[in-house]
């Protein structure tokens, strides 16, 4: 194992993927930022400096942090922000995990342009589980938008301007139509595609013209290999593929469309985003290239097929079986209700008001002066509660959402608070998390940090205890650190908590981060020292200090 250094470079750039030139936080100077390469059991050292306008943290989307989750780099859970001309170095052990990750600003909005891949590959001298591919090849999404990110708020969620394909709006975009990404490939060839769906807020349905691929990973695990013609990737999750180059020798195209779960909002523009793979020899007289047909943007079959068929890669490289006794059980409901506006606030909502996401009709509120994590740590009072409300199994009328129940009429009024969760170190938890489509039913891609969890099942409809909890695949459950809950249905998630510290688990769409459908857990501390939450390094950013907190 050795250790991988980098530097992170935070500052403003033009860049111009439409018609207009617009400034944006990069790092590095570009878009997509830099791909970071480790192998697993590497250190990771990563000096990130700010020379941008905005507070930021960079967080590793997806790595365990074993031990180390004061690198996590959740703003305000696990540290204070980066504050501008400021420094921080993140320093970390990548262990346990292979495949595809990314890394990403942890800061409202900011993840829409800083973000990049992150990719962990065997040990050396270990093999993949599947034959060496020819060459790798990252493919990032992104959601472009031609306003400063600091306005995006104000922008109804899914809309952008553009979808990108590593950077590269491509030909169905106006001043884009001579541009677009190109995949050169050579007859006979099996590539590896390290797909990372890092938009904001859309999920996505990707597709290359007349080729199959085999998934062999998802979010950095194994999986059985599976032949597929479709993906679906929400945002935060990412897909290894194999692509054999087996066609014709000629030009295809790959494209990208969102995936609309939520009935009743306006569909974005479908209209798909493009790249192309070109054969080596293919020449750009020979006749135009295939197209892929993309699924309808609101084909939740589809989505949900390839969601669910996913299982993981049994006696496969870090796998584990699925712990059978389960020490905490929980049932969380996911609502969307609205709030009347704060004064000299701008809301977004139907009549004026705001979104008010919840978790067990919870919003939650970030801590304002001090990490979460660091008020655990010290025991300072009055940051948060150890309050995230356990709550039985709840029904919901999803065929007719005029029928409110009252558990509907509860969810559109949360109460907000920064209420978390405390587990025993090395519990096994299970989590039932209930879509509940109060103003929409949509899919919400739920991400937990620190952990992997297993997807034991997937449904429709309300989870029935005494009927689902028979179905759950206990043997080669897929295993995620960020899942799609069903537009008006469940999944069923299990962890081993075995890594002490504060972590958070929200929905990936960056629009609900401001609604507040987040919650987080307080893994205790083990029975040794090496169990326990470690005291922050000493170049922890602090928040602009506030007296009433520090000196108490
Ligand atoms: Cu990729 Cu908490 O985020």
């Amino acid at each position: 194992a050795s250790v991988v250094e980098h530097l992170l470079h935070v500052q403003n750039v033009i860049v111009k993927p439409l018609c207009k030139e617009q400034i944006i936080p990069s790092v590095n100077g570009s878009l997509p930022g830099p791909t970071i390469n480790v192998r697993e059991g590497d250190t990771l050292v990563v000096h990130v400096i700010n020379n941008s306008t905005y507070n930021i943290t960079i967080h590793w989307h997806g790595v365990f942090q074993l031990k180390s989750s004061w690198m996590d780099g959740a703003n305000m859970i696990t540290q204070c922000p980066i504050q501008p001309n400021n420094d921080f170095t993140y320093r970390f052990d990548v262990t346990g995990q292979e495949g595809t990750l990314l890394w990403h600003a942890h800061v409202v909005n900011l993840r829409a342009t800083l973000h990049g891949a992150l990719i962990i590959r065997p040990r050396s001298g270990r093999p993949y589980p599947f034959p060496k591919p020819y060459k790798e090849v990252p493919l990032i999404f992104e959601q472009w938008w031609d306003i400063d990110v600091g306005l995006l708020n104000l922008r109804p969620a899914p809309v952008s301007d553009a979808m990108l394909i590593n950077g590269i709006a491509g030909d169905s975009y106006p001043c884009s139509k001579n541009r677009m990404f190109n995949l050169n490939v050579v007859q006979g060839k099996t590539y590896l595609l390290r797909i990372i769906n890092a938009a904001l807020n859309t999920h996505l349905f990707f597709k290359i013209a007349n080729h199959n691929v085999t998934v062999v990973a998802v979010d950095a695990i194994y999986t059985t290999p599976y032949l597929t013609d479709v993906m679906i990737l929400t945002p935060g999750q990412t897909v290894d593929a194999l692509l054999t180059a087996d066609q014709p020798i000629g030009m295809y195209y790959m494209a990208i469309i969102p995936y609309i779960s939520a009935k009743g909002i306006p569909t974005p523009d479908v209209s798909p985003t493009r790249g192309l793979i070109i054969y080596e020899g293919a020449t750009t007289s020979s006749s135009s290239p295939s197209e892929p047909l993309m699924p309808p943007s609101n084909d939740i079959s589809t989505a949900h097929k390839f969601s669910s068929n996913i299982t993981s890669l049994v006696g496969g490289p870090h796998w584990t079986p699925v712990p059978r006794h389960v020490d905490e059980k929980m049932f969380i409901t996911m609502g969307l209700g609205l709030d009347p506006c704060p004064p000299n606030t701008k809301c977004i909502g139907p009549l004026g008001q705001r979104y008010a996401g919840s978790l067990n009709n919870h919003t939650f509120v970030m801590p304002e002066s001090i990490s979460l994590q660091e008020a655990y740590l010290y025991n300072i009072t009055g940051v948060y509660a150890n309050d995230f409300p356990d709550q039985p199994p709840l029904k919901f009328d999803y065929v007719n959402f005029q029928q409110r129940t009252k558990s509907d009429y509860k969810m559109m009024f949360p109460e907000r608070k920064t209420s978390v969760k405390t587990i025993k170190f090395n519990s096994t938890v299970e989590i039932v998390l209930q879509n509940t489509g109060i103003l929409t039913a949509e899919s919400h891609p739920m991400h937990l940090h620190g952990f992997n969890f297993y997807v034991l099942a997937y449904g429709f409809g309300n989870y029935d205890p005494l009927r689902d909890a028979r179905k759950l695949n206990l043997f080669n459950p897929q295993m995620h650190n960020t899942v799609g809950v069903p537009p008006g249905g469940w999944v069923v998630l299990r962890f081993v908590a075995n890594n002490p510290g504060v972590w958070l688990f929200h929905c990936h769409m960056d629009a609900h981060l401001p609604y507040g459908i987040i919650m987080a857990f307080i893994v205790q501390n083990g029975p040794t020292p090496e169990t326990s939450l470690p005291s922050p390094p000493s170049s922890l950013p602090q928040c602009t200090r506030d007296p009433t907190i520090y000196d108490s």
